[in-house]
């Protein structure tokens, strides 16, 4: 970006604190991060003398200075907020949650200084709260700096190296303190040879970034390459039974913590699209996770192992071999026998990332073993952020799954390792490209710590924050992305068959683009039909992962939901869905509407010209202009498509190429 560009402030503009401004707010204690949030307040125009509207502390500084406050829940990082004799007080159980508490009182505006403030606990329901950067250090010369990254290039590192100038990552870590992330991992998870550097020789580098983040409570985490010892120790091997690679990793180990003593651990993709791993010496991925774990546990940092492994060299002749299968089959013989530190993080659905999947049948697998759910915010799969989509809604169906049925909990809860994601931010004035995605990043952070929260609600939030109190601007914006996932949905790949985009970039329609590649993504249209049997009877037994109630829906195309009829089940054209209409009247009707949909929403945009900022405007109609182009492009390209391969005409008459 250009260095006199003004950097978009997110959620975070002048105005959300204009509440707070000639106010007194006193922060009582001296807690670690207690600094950080006297520097809020003095930003924030409130003043620390005089008689306080507001009083924070932690539950001890508050009892020891006799400030009768509300009881801060027992979890780490809680707080609690409420009035105490005209004084909006916040308790907090730790200097985390102290931060974290200001940040609420932020979000409430006017609110938090009104009498009818109630007493509100808060606690995170996960202690890690993470965010991947897929950064490289040297740009790659397809993927550019940032792999999947659709926002200009890294906050973190530029011209080989970390960069001379962190204030871009002071700001980055204030914004995600603001929404409770936690933990950072600053490099892509395929590490290429400069990227394993990072570990041995930039420490003192990455010491700075970690700087930066401490005062905002987020510690920083590593990708690492499982050969390591043989790229960077020169040893002949990695393999992780030998003591000679357990001592590398143990001294390697040591060396960071020596240099950043809250390292938070490391992130790692082994025997993956091509990434090193154990099973080059014959070895499982328990055996590789613990060997890291090992090296971590006496400093008490984790292992992010990614249970992303599957075979990319599939035959596409071969119809017995199902890519969706994979992961549970590499790791349900291996629950229990992981390290405590060890974290396996899981892809919310059985491919990658797709719009609509069937949320991950692993993780109902592993009963034994800590599981994180790895979400994307980036949005590779769903319009680069020149779409206008908002995720929030998509991730909290999948939070709300509930992986053995009603009677049991919901994936948000069950997930002992907490949340992941792969992260939407680059150097971009607006640092997500596409303005409306700030609000995919924004939902993250709350989700990761309410996973029950209501998604459009965390978007209202959102939308005052960033926009204020214009009320036409919120109900535009409401307008543009309440359902645009859905809408996204309905103008690509349809009914849970996924893909259908371009090789390589994944943007923009491509039918049969993956359909004779080694990948393991086909859609297997014929004249007749269309999807994947997964079912056990008569498909690839996928289906029969799941635990009851799923197993049994997912075997049959009549208690498949729609949605997913695709993903479990090869029907034909005729196929009726639960509403009646045919796949390919379907197919047909929700592109027609999906397109519709896109032309209703950037006209909605273009007539609130002149009440939000010129720069804003400019660069959202920009966008939806080319998501209308986009869209009309996947319009086309399927319906014709969908025409010509089944000869079924649309029973509505409508212009089809
Ligand atoms: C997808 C994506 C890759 C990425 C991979 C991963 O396949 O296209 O760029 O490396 O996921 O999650 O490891």
């Amino acid at each position: 970006m250009n260095a006199t560009d003004a950097v978009h402030p997110m959620w975070l503009p002048a105005g959300a604190t204009a509440h707070l401004a000639g106010r007194t707010v006193a922060v009582v204690g001296e807690a670690p991060l207690a600094d950080t949030v006297r520097g809020e307040v003095r930003s924030a125009g409130a003043v620390s003398e005089g008689t306080p509207d507001v009083v924070l502390g932690t539950a001890t500084a508050l009892e020891a200075a006799g400030i009768t406050a509300p009881s801060a829940p027992e979890a780490a990082e809680s707080f609690a907020i409420g009035r105490r004799d005209g004084v909006t007080v916040v308790s907090a159980r730790d200097a985390a949650g102290l931060l974290y508490g200001w940040f609420a009182l932020v979000r409430l505006g006017a609110a938090a200084l009104d009498d009818a403030l109630v007493d509100t606990p808060h606690s995170p329901a996960h202690a890690v709260r993470m965010l991947d950067h897929w950064d490289n250090v040297d740009r790659h010369e397809v993927m550019g700096q940032i792999e999947r990254g659709y926002a200009g290039d890294s906050i973190f590192f530029a011209n080989g190296r970390v960069r001379d100038e962190l204030s871009r990552v002071a700001e980055y870590a204030r914004l995600l303190a603001s929404i409770g992330v936690n933990r950072v991992a600053v490099n892509n998870v395929n590490v290429h040879r400069r990227e394993a550097r990072l570990l041995t020789d930039d420490l003192d580098e990455l010491a700075r970034i970690a700087a930066v983040f401490r005062p905002w409570g987020i510690r920083l985490h590593l990708s690492v390459t499982f050969a390591s010892p043989i790229l960077l120790g020169g040893l002949d091997t990695s393999d992780p039974l030998d003591a000679r690679v357990a001592s590398w990793w143990a001294e390697a180990t040591h060396r960071v913590y020596a240099t950043i003593p809250d390292f938070g651990g490391y992130l790692v993709k082994a025997d993956s699209e091509g990434q090193p791993g154990p099973f080059a010496y014959g070895r499982t991925h328990a055996d590789g996770a613990n060997l890291l774990a090992r090296a971590l546990a006496p400093h008490g940092g984790m292992v992010h192992w990614r249970a992303f492994v599957y075979n990319h060299h599939q035959d596409w002749r071969d119809r017995r071999t199902d890519r969706a299968r994979a992961a549970y089959d590499h790791f349900t013989p291996l629950d229990g026998l992981f390290d405590d530190n060890v974290v396996v993080q899981i892809k919310y659905g059985p491919m990658d990332f797709q719009t609509r999947e069937p949320v991950s049948p692993l993780f109902s697998g592993l009963n034994r073993t800590r599981q994180a759910l790895e979400l994307q915010v980036t949005q590779e799969y769903t319009g680069h952020q020149l779409h206008a989509v908002y995720l929030g809604v998509q991730w909290a169906e999948i939070l709300r799954f509930r992986p053995f049925g009603d009677a049991g909990p919901a994936l948000g809860s069950l997930v002992r390792g907490g949340l992941a994601a792969v992260s939407n931010v680059g150097d971009d004035v607006f640092w997500t490209g596409h303005p409306l995605a700030q609000a995919n990043l924004y939902a993250y952070g709350r989700l990761a710590w309410d996973p029950d929260a209501d998604p459009l609600a965390i978007l209202d939030e959102w939308i005052g924050l960033t926009f204020g109190t214009d009320e036409t601007v919120r109900a535009t914006i409401h307008e543009i992305l309440d359902d645009s996932w859905r809408v996204y949905e309905s103008y690509t790949a349809p009914l849970g068959v996924g893909f259908m985009v371009r090789p390589g970039s994944h943007y923009g329609p491509d039918v049969d683009g993956y359909e004779y590649t080694p990948w393991g993504t086909y859609h297997f249209a014929d004249r007749d039909g269309i999807g994947v049997d997964r079912s056990v009877a008569t498909g690839t037994g996928f289906a029969g992962q799941y635990p009851e109630p799923w197993r049994t829906a997912y075997e049959r195309p009549e208690t498949t939901p729609d949605e997913l009829l695709l993903f479990f089940h090869h029907v034909p054209y005729g196929h009726r869905l639960h509403d009646g209409t045919t796949v390919i009247q379907h197919i047909y009707d929700t592109r027609f509407a999906g397109l519709a949909a896109v032309e209703r929403k950037r006209d909605a945009w273009a007539a609130i010209a002149g009440r939000v900022p010129e720069a804003v405007f400019a660069r959202v109609s920009e966008r939806l202009d080319e998501q209308l182009r986009s869209a009309r492009e996947w319009r086309d390209q399927l319906n014709s498509y969908f025409l010509r391969k089944s000869g079924v005409p649309d029973a509505k008459g409508r212009t089809i190429y």
